[in-house]
This record gives structure tokens, C-alpha cells and sequence, in this order.
């Protein structure tokens, strides 16, 4: 196998008297909007597939792109199980729910492990945003995977993106890598559009609310950070047994509670950029 040439940093590239990398945009979308939390479980591919449905059932054009190589959801929670096309230089999105998607995982059988290295994972990233024939959009939502490896730095340092949305449950423990996301973030100038406290309590039968991962940790660090804290959502079994379907809750329940917690997060996203 041919030897990967090593990526330059950007500080020895500015030693060599070289500019960075200009970020690219992703062709034929008008904004690129991460999902992103260090931590991994916490609802990040949940909250992108539900948004995504949310800002298309507002009118928006929207494209779902799972950054996930190692570990990508959106298979399963569209319950898509084709090959996408390709004409030979670009791959053609998979359309469902109105959404145009992207996974590695229909390309790959999904129970087969990816054992990829850095290297491939940053080109299936650029293969990704930059050979997809995406159309039309308003939005990209991008379903990140946990930590702050390959697959952000090359979002944050090569493709131009407009926002991310930091999702996180309450407990101290997520809350610590949120913490490194945030810095990861601030350090390679994307905006931080707000934190997202999901799973944040639950609401018994009788009404009764039960904080089960701690209170306001999430608000906390919002404030810790000086970024928006954009609202809760409750734990509700509804969410993963829909997910786990094929069709997540916003599309196969529009009118759960749930789901208009995530349409006022897409009106709230629609109106910031979409003037
Ligand atoms: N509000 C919610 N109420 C109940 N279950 C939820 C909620 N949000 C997410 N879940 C469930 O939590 C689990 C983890 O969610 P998800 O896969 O979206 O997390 P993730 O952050 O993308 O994980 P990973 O880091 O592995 O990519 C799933 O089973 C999902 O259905
Ligand atoms: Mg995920």
C-alpha cells in the first residue's frame, strides 16, 4: 500500500512561511452545521437525524452527512439500506424522508469493524463533503462521532462550517469532554451555536420530575463558557424505540411533545440563518 504523506500543521506550515488551508465550503448546501460533544452516547446522532427532519418539515432543504466512519448511525435510524450511486468521480446522496443523506455505512457492511487509520478517515471526510453530489440545500446537518480526532480537526481546519450545536447530558463525567469540544472548537474558530441538554430528566406517570443524571449541568457550562444554552430534552423511551425503527420520532410523530421540542430547535436554527 502506497505510504500516506503526512499532514502539515498549520504551525509548521506557518515556519515554512506557508498560509493554512483555505476552508472549503461543501458544494450545494448554503450552511454546514455540526452535531457535535466529545462524549460518545449522549444523543448526538439523535439529535442530528430529529433536527434534520425538523428544519425539512419547516420548508428547509436539508442534508443529513454521518461523519461517523467508525461507528455510523444513520442507517439504522433512516432504515436505508441501499448503495448510493456513483458516476464514477461523484457519489449521489441517498434520498429518504426528503432528506439527502451520506454514510459510510452504505457503502460498508455495517457489521463489518472499520480499521481504518487517521489518514482514511480524513479522506472518506473529504471524499465526503467534497464528492457528493449534495443539492440545493439550506442545510448540512453533520452527525459527528465522539472525541476530538480526525474527523473535527478536518471539519474545523479544511471545510468551511457555519455552526455546531454541542449536545450533552448532564452528568459531570459527559460534561468534562464537553468541555474539551468547546475548546477544540473556540481554538479553531467555529462558531458555537449553543449546548443542547439532552436526556436531561424525566417525567414520571404521575408528572413527577426526575433529575436522574444531575440538574443544570449543561446550563452550567453553558454559562461557564459564555455560549447559549438552547433547551432540555427529557428522557423518553419513545425516542430510541422510534429510532431504533427506522423512523425517528420526528417524522413518525410530529406531533409527540418530543418532537416539537426539536421543531423549536429548528425554528430557532431556520431563523438564525435563514433570513
Ligand atoms: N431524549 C432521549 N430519550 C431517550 N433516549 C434517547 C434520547 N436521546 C438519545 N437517546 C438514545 O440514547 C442512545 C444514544 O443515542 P445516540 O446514538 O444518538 O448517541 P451518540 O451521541 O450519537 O452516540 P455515539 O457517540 O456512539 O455516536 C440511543 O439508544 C438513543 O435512542
Ligand atoms: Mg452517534
Amino acid at each position: 500500500m502506497p505510504k500516506e504523506k503526512p499532514e502539515l500543521s498549520d504551525a509548521m506550515r506557518k515556519k515554512m512561511g506557508g498560509k493554512p488551508p483555505e476552508k472549503k465550503p461543501i458544494k450545494g448546501t448554503k450552511f454546514t452545521i455540526a452535531i457535535s460533544s466529545a462524549k460518545g452516547g449522549v444523543g448526538k446522532s439523535t439529535f442530528a437525524a430529529n433536527l434534520a427532519l425538523a428544519l425539512k418539515s419547516i420548508g428547509c432543504k436539508v442534508g443529513l452527512l454521518d461523519a461517523d466512519i467508525y461507528g455510523p448511525s444513520i442507517p439504522k435510524m433512516f432504515d436505508i439500506n441501499e448503495k448510493p450511486k456513483s458516476d464514477g468521480q461523484t457519489l449521489t446522496p441517498i434520498i429518504k424522508y426528503e432528506i439527502q443523506c451520506m454514510s459510510i455505512g452504505f457503502l460498508a457492511d455495517q457489521q463489518t469493524p472499520m480499521i481504518w487509520r487517521g489518514p482514511m478517515v480524513t479522506s472518506a471526510i473529504k471524499t465526503f463533503t467534497q464528492k457528493v453530489s449534495w443539492k440545493d440545500l439550506d442545510f448540512i446537518i453533520v452527525d459527528m462521532p465522539p472525541g476530538t480526532g480526525d474527523t473535527q480537526l478536518t471539519f474545523a481546519t479544511e471545510i468551511k462550517m457555519d455552526g455546531a450545536i454541542i449536545v450533552s447530558t448532564p452528568q459531570e463525567i459527559a460534561l468534562l469532554d464537553v468541555k474539551r469540544g468547546i475548546k477544540m472548537f473556540d481554538k479553531l474558530g467555529v462558531k458555537i451555536i449553543g449546548l443542547v441538554d439532552n436526556m436531561s430528566h424525566f417525567v414520571g406517570d404521575d408528572g413527577k420530575i426526575y433529575n436522574i443524571f444531575g440538574e443544570e449541568g449543561v446550563k452550567r457550562t453553558a454559562k461557564e463558557f459564555e455560549k447559549e444554552f438552547l433547551g432540555k430534552i427529557p428522557i423518553n423511551p419513545e425516542v430510541g424505540k422510534q429510532s431504533d425503527m427506522g423512523k425517528p420520532i420526528v417524522e413518525s410523530n410530529p406531533s409527540h411533545e418530543i418532537s416539537k421540542i426539536y421543531l423549536n430547535f429548528a425554528e430557532k436554527i431556520k431563523s438564525l440563518y435563514l433570513k
